[in-house]
């Protein structure tokens, strides 16, 4: 089986899966603006689906043909579901599968999923060697601990032994939540161990980075083979390129043209994915700020209704 990991260039960016943000519209748009190496959906719970199919999960794992390499992002406590899960995600076509053990949100820990898998590394093992029964590679997104920092050493020793096909770690712990800064000062220590333990799964680092040109100066500077970014695409979408603007008036215009396409594409995808309009409107501080007016124009955005009357009022900002 193909391993698409293995074909990625050094450093490698990722779009960091985001709950309600990186559905199929919002990575189209990502792609569009700058695209990284490396897609991964929404996190998706395979317990859930197992015992309810497709219902049970709305539009996650809506994906386009020229998405590839995309990764399904799961979650669970229950091996056998992930096992079935990831038997459907292979046949839907995805290239790999990344196990979600970082999700600080009690509605996963109650249930030992997210990262209430760092408290039980058994289960941990079993739901890699679940997800693996699908053929597809399986990765693993975590957290250095759940409450202390230095639980790092055993839990990401622990996952390099279980030959997974990459490690993100979102640099901080559980308990951290996202209100410390990550800890860079781990990279080296971590880099060493994964060195001593796995030296070929590809390490990717997650938490706080930028844009590119910041996940560059890391990934040479500690050696790691990935950079994942999160946030860092709500301030700048391009985040994936060297883009510059030549103006002010350049980046606003830049900027509305990509809304324009959100827009276009939420139409396009609408009938599959079944995302009411209102979820569209946490998306639009993206693309209108930093220029006169833009807070009245936010604010009016926020009345709308349809897709075509937001089109219209940006339209008036277009040149
Ligand atoms: C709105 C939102 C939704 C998120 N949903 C997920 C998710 O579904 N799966 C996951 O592994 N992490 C999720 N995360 C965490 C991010 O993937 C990432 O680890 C975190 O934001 C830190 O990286 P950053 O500083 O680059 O944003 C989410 C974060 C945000 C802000």
């Amino acid at each position: 089986m193909k391993n698409f990991w293995d074909e990625l260039p050094r450093p490698f960016f990722a779009l960091a899966p985001m709950e309600a943000v990186t559905d199929i519209v919002f990575r189209q748009v990502v792609a569009r603006a700058g695209r990284p190496d490396i897609f991964f959906t929404e996190f998706t719970n395979a317990t859930g689906w197992d015992a309810a199919g497709d219902k049970a999960i709305g539009g996650r794992l809506v994906k386009a043909e020229d998405e590839a390499p995309i990764v399904a992002q799961l979650w669970g406590s229950v091996p056998e579901a992930m096992a079935h899960m990831s038997d459907h995600v292979a046949s839907l076509g995805y290239d790999g599968i990344d196990i979600n053990m970082g999700c600080p949100d009690s509605s996963a820990v109650k249930t030992g999923g997210g990262s209430g898998m760092i408290r039980t590394p058994a289960l941990a093992g079993e739901m890699i060697a679940a997800a693996k029964t699908s053929g597809l590679p399986v990765s693993v997104k975590t957290r250095l601990g759940y409450s202390r920092v230095d639980e790092w050493q055993d839990w990401l020793a622990f996952l390099l032994q279980q030959d997974i096909a990459a490690l993100t770690i979102h640099l901080r712990t559980k308990k951290e939540m996202s209100k410390v800064p990550a800890h860079f000062e781990l990279l080296q220590p971590i880099r060493e161990l994964r060195d001593a333990v796995a030296p070929h799964t590809p390490l990717m680092i997650n938490g706080d980075i930028m844009d590119r040109a910041h996940g560059e100066r890391l990934a040479e500077e500690h050696g790691v083979d990935g950079i994942m970014i999160g946030r860092g695409i709500f301030s700048n979408p391009f985040a994936f390129t060297g883009h510059t603007f030549t103006s002010p008036e350049d980046k606003k215009q830049q900027l509305l043209e990509l809304l324009q396409l959100h827009l276009s594409l939420y139409n396009q995808w609408h009938e599959v994915t079944g995302r009411p309009y209102e979820t569209l409107k946490r998306f639009y501080k993206i693309y209108v700020r930093d220029f006169e007016g833009s807070s009245d124009m936010r604010a009016n955005l926020m009345q709308t209704k349809s897709t075509d009357e937001a089109r219209a009022l940006v339209a008036t900002l277009q040149r």
